[in-house]
This record gives structure tokens, sequence and C-alpha cells, in this order.
């Protein structure tokens, strides 16, 4: 059996080990792969930098749409019955042009580094709050579960204006949709189960609109609920999925980032000291935390011509999976790719993705990460992990689950 598989196996992509050393060698041996296994649609894995760059880059020619992201052909096709597409949903990240331009317009010039760092008072005391609050835990605790999956949690929230009270509910419905492929985060295996996750998301976020036209707030739900496409309101469904993603794709790939991030800093106590003597190096070093740990593990396009890359011939409507964490694990473009360096130059990653669809949050994500530690690391004094920390079983955005930690203060 090919060993291409094996990035369709969410216990091998949850560790981090097993996941680099399968991409490593398909970056040498098989860049452009064919995969084909009996519970997916075949599709094409791109492994190596250049490719997944350039693939991104072209967006006319490489779609996002019919097929975003890697789905059981069975709950591919459950989508298909319900929704009468084979994503289900149609949020930014599964449209093309012309739409998803006028769409991401709605938000872009907010998610621009400019209104982005007017945000950073907030930011930083939301980031004070959780330091304070891993400083009253007391010197044990899992770093994960209570301070970093909830810390961009609390900040996405509070830039939608969605209250406190419905966290969890937010939480556990991201991690269901996210975490479909891990037994202890999904709500249950059969595809009805994974679209009542769907449908929960859109009646909260109903509400919320509904709320927000006659009770406007500054807050981003009121832009969403707000917003003119031509003069005309944005139509219910594209309106309640861009809640959706901005909710969902803001806090759980910052979260395994503030989570990972720490690990490295954990497992490479030279670049922990050289961050605690010179916190400034925060901004640069939440940057190769994204790289590092590149938590959103692949997006998809779908080819509109006959294609060679590598050698490979791929035939027009033929799926590409483009694989992030390996892109950033090149050593064409990156030196030492597996080191963990604070002071890297990043500016070629590929985690935030590249080309028209590129992060709209990344300078959102960049300024959490930072503000965090530099929030953290001048109050601490000691830590160390102090027990086997646990992966998130998926193959789409993965991370840590657990780390439990000791420290003081
Ligand atoms: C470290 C954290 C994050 C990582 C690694 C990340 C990664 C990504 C990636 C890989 C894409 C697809 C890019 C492509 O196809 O070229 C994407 C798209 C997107 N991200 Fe992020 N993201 C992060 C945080 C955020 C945050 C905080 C938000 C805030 C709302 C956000 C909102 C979005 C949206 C709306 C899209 C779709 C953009 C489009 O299709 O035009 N992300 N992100």
């Amino acid at each position: 059996m090919n060993r291409n598989v094996e990035m369709l196996d969410p216990a091998i992509m949850g560790n981090e080990n097993s996941m680099y050393a399968l991409f490593d060698y398909l970056r040498r041996e098989d860049p452009v792969s064919y995969v084909n296994h009996e519970d997916f649609e075949p599709f094409w894995a791109i492994t190596r930098h250049e490719d997944v760059k350039f693939i991104s880059q072209n967006n006319n020619r490489f779609l996002n749409n019919p097929r975003t992201v890697l789905m059981e052909r069975e709950f591919e096709q459950a989508l298909l019955d319900q929704f009468g597409t084979r994503n289900g949903l149609e949020t930014l990240i599964h449209m093309d042009e012309p739409k998803h331009k006028k769409l991401r317009g709605v938000t872009r010039d907010w998610f621009k580094p400019g209104p982005i760092s007017k945000l950073s008072g907030s930011v930083q005391r939301i980031a004070k709050e959780f330091v304070d609050k891993l400083e009253d835990l007391g010197g044990d605790c899992d770093f994960v579960k209570e301070i970093s999956l909830l810390y961009p949690l609390r900040v996405i929230m509070s830039i939608i204006g969605i209250p406190e009270e419905k966290e969890a509910m937010m939480l556990k419905l991201t991690q269901e949709l996210f975490g479909a492929s891990d037994p202890t985060q999904s709500r249950g295996e059969d595809p009805e189960t994974n679209i009542a996750v769907l449908l929960d998301f859109f009646s909260y976020f109903k509400s919320l609109v509904e709320d927000r036209t006659s009770n406007p707030q500054d807050d981003l739900a009121t832009v969403l609920a707000n917003a003119l496409l031509d003069g005309e309101p944005m139509e219910e469904l594209d309106q309640i999925s861009y809640f959706i993603i901005t909710a969902t794709a803001g806090h759980d790939t910052t979260a395994a980032t503030v989570g990972g991030g720490m690990k490295a800093l954990l497992d490479n106590p030279e670049q922990m000291a050289r961050l605690q003597a010179n916190p400034d190096l925060c901004a640069s070093a939440a940057k190769e935390m994204v790289r590092y740990v590149s938590p959103v593990r692949h997006m998809m396009r779908t080819t509109t011509q006959d294609e060679v890359f590598q050698g490979q011939r791929i035939t027009a409507g033929e799926s590409l999976c483009l694989w992030y964490p390996s892109a950033n694990r090149d050593s064409e473009v990156f030196s030492n790719p597996d080191v963990f360096d604070i002071e890297r130059d990043n500016r070629n990653q590929l985690a935030f993705g590249y080309g028209g669809h590129m992060c709209l949050g990344q300078h959102l994500a960049v300024l959490e990460v930072e503000l965090f530690f530099r929030e953290l690391l001048p109050r601490l004094k000691h830590m160390e992990v102090s027990a086997e920390p646990e992966w998130v079983q998926a193959v789409f955005v993965g991370g840590l689950k657990s780390m439990p930690v000791s420290y003081r203060f």
C-alpha cells in the first residue's frame, strides 16, 4: 500500500513526529502524490513549498469550490443531499471569484493591520486576564485546557460581540466541527450528527443577526448583520456562513499556536531564555510559532485545466490537497526547518496560506500570540511539562489537546 494514505489517518496526523516523518518522505520521494483510499474521493497530495505557493497564488486556475477540505465520501454525499453542495456550507473559503472578493470586501478593511492594531489594548487586557488566571491556578494546571484553548476564544468572541456565557457552547461546536475525526471531540460518527452541529451554529447566529439589526453595536456582528452588497442586504445563508467562518477559523487555530508555541519554548530552553531577555522578539517569535505549529494542516483546490507538477500529469477537474505543515518544513526554503528559531525570517511561510484566500485574520492571530507571551514571559520564573502532552486527532486543524505543566511565577 502507498504510504501516502497515512495522511488520512487522524492518529498519524495527530502526532507531530509521525506527521513530519511522513511529509519528509513525501517531499523527497513523492512530492505530487496520487492518493487513492476507499473512503475518500481520490486527490493529489502537494507537499513541496514551491507547488503549494504556486497553486495558492493562482486562484482562477485552481478553484476552492467544490472541494475545499478533505472529508470522507459518505460525509460529502450527506452534505450534498442536505445542502446541495459537497462542501455543505458556502463560506469565504469555499467561494471563488467574483463572489469571494465581494464578500471578503465586507470585512477586509476591518482585518487590516491598522484597525487590528487598535484592538491591542483589549487583546492585551484579555491576555493579562489569562496570565492572571494561570498565576491563580497556583503552579499546576493543564496549560491547553485551562489557558491556551480559552484565551483566543475570548478574544474572537469579544470582537464578534458574542457574550461570555455563550463561549462554552461556541467552543464545543467548533471542536465538534473541526475535531469530527477525534473520538473524544466529535458528537457522533454518522454524517447526520455532523450536520446537526452545523444547524446548531445556524440557529445561534440567526438570533445574533436579528439582535444586531435592531440594536447595532461597535462589533463585528453589527458589521456582518448590516452589510450591503451592491446596495442589497447579504443573503441570509451567506451572512450566517460568514459568522461561522469568523467564529471558528479564529480560535482553534490561534489556540493551537499558543499551546504549541508554549511547548516549543519549553522544549527549547535557550530560545525561552533569549525571549525572556528580549521581549521585543515576541512579534518575531509569534510568527515562528505559527510556522512551527502550522495548525491548519491542509486546504484543497480543483484544477480547471491539465497541469504538470514535478513531472506528474494532472487532469482538469482533479483535486489537489495543499499540505501547509509540509511546505513550512521544506529545506529548499527554510534552513534547518525542524529547528524552532524565534528570530527566523518567516516572510515565506505558508501557514496562513497565500494568494486571494490568504488568512483574513492573520494580523489578529499574530497579535494575539505576541501579546500573550509579552504578558506571560516577564512574570514567569519557571515552567515544565509535567505529563505527556496529547494531540487532537485531526487531518484538518490540529494542535495540542492537553499539556499538563508545573510552574512558578
Ligand atoms: C494562527 C492562526 C491562524 C492560522 C494558522 C490560519 C490559517 C488559515 C489558512 C491556512 C487559511 C486558508 C488560506 C488559503 O486558502 O490560502 C485561512 C483562511 C481564513 N482565516 Fe485564518 N488562520 C488563523 C487565524 C485566523 C483568525 C484569528 C481569524 C479571524 C477571524 C481567521 C479567519 C480566516 C478567514 C475568514 C479565512 C478565509 C479567507 C478567505 O477564504 O478569503 N483566521 N486561515
